[in-house]
């Protein structure tokens, strides 16, 4: 190694405060807690449920970002499902909001150092695609990122990861497999997709819905991108769920608003709910 080798250099700002941020959580609970929650728009019920539950308010943790979005409740809640010991993020933080994406991913980075070895990525997606209907839970097999950036640029830093890393199995097969079991045993209705995200925050036009169809998306949203890349980064496994909380601009005759997807959401709580507590043990038995 050189002199100015990077294997020996000085861990980065952002090494440095995510390990103040995560020994600042588990400070506040017993728990060690091995899959990471991102509870989106109007879906962030899951986490009052959780058995045991430490809540911390994101305001409070060093460096976090605050989520200034609305249905987003902006609190970090450690608690259990079932035995499985999870840390869910009631709320995320998004480009739109004004963010870099170097915060966008900081709680996916924060979790990690914490222990967590997969992550439940969730969100508030328009359909694309003409079978899905309004209220289904879609898994996601892929994403297409059209933020026009990425979450890793800068320089690399190796505590985090290499600086390339590969996308070709982000989604995991297995958790994609055992969601599709689990809904179909609940009898809840669900369907599998490309995610296609953009940076927000007006909704998209039709013609740019026929664009994202014509290049293989059936789902589009602002967020969930970045957190993916960042656990690719990581080496964290990563099951995606979108609610379709309403059909993206121009398949219906009627205008796209944020009223639907969080009458949506809230909808379909339930079901959403179900699935969910199904589906953590079953991630919880294929970790890495
Ligand atoms: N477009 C983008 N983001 C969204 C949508 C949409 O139609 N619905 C929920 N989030």
């Amino acid at each position: 190694m050189s002199a100015f080798g990077t294997a020996q250099a000085m861990p980065s700002q952002d090494f440095l405060r995510t390990e103040r941020a995560a020994k600042f959580i588990l400070a506040r609970t017993k728990l060690r807690p091995r899959i990471g929650l991102v509870l989106g728009s109007g879906l962030g019920a899951f986490a009052n449920e959780l058995a045991g539950a430490t809540r911390i308010d994101y305001k409070k943790i060093p460096h976090f970002p605050r989520s200034t979005a609305i249905g987003h409740a902006g609190r970090m809640v450690i608690g259990k499902v079932g035995n499985v010991p999870v840390a869910a993020m009631q709320g995320r933080v998004h480009l739109y909001e004004g963010y870099a994406q170097r915060e966008v991913i900081f709680p996916i980075r924060v979790m990690a150092r914490m222990g967590i070895r997969a992550v439940l990525i969730t969100n508030a997606a328009g359909g694309i695609n003409r079978e899905f209907k309004r209220g289904c839970l879609v898994i996601l097999r892929d994403h297409i990122n059209l933020q026009g950036t990425n979450p890793l640029i800068g320089p690399n830093e190796e505590r985090f990861g290499v600086r390339f890393p590969d996308l070709t199995q982000v989604y995991w097969k297995p958790y994609q497999d055992a969601a599709l079991q689990e809904g179909k045993r609940l009898g809840v209705e669900i369907s599998q997709g490309v995610y296609a995200a953009l940076p927000g925050p007006s909704y998209e036009t039709p013609a740019e819905i026929r664009y994202l169809r014509m290049i293989g998306a059936d789902l589009v949203g602002m967020s969930t991108v970045p957190e993916v890349i960042a656990a690719a980064h990581l080496g964290i496994r990563v099951l995606g769920i979108s609610c379709v909380t309403n059909m993206a601009a121009g398949i219906l005759d009627q205008p796209v608003t944020v009223e639907e997807v969080l009458e949506t959401a809230e909808r379909v709580k339930a079901d959403f709910v179900a699935l969910l507590r199904a589906v953590i043990p079953r991630m919880n038995e294929d970790l890495p």
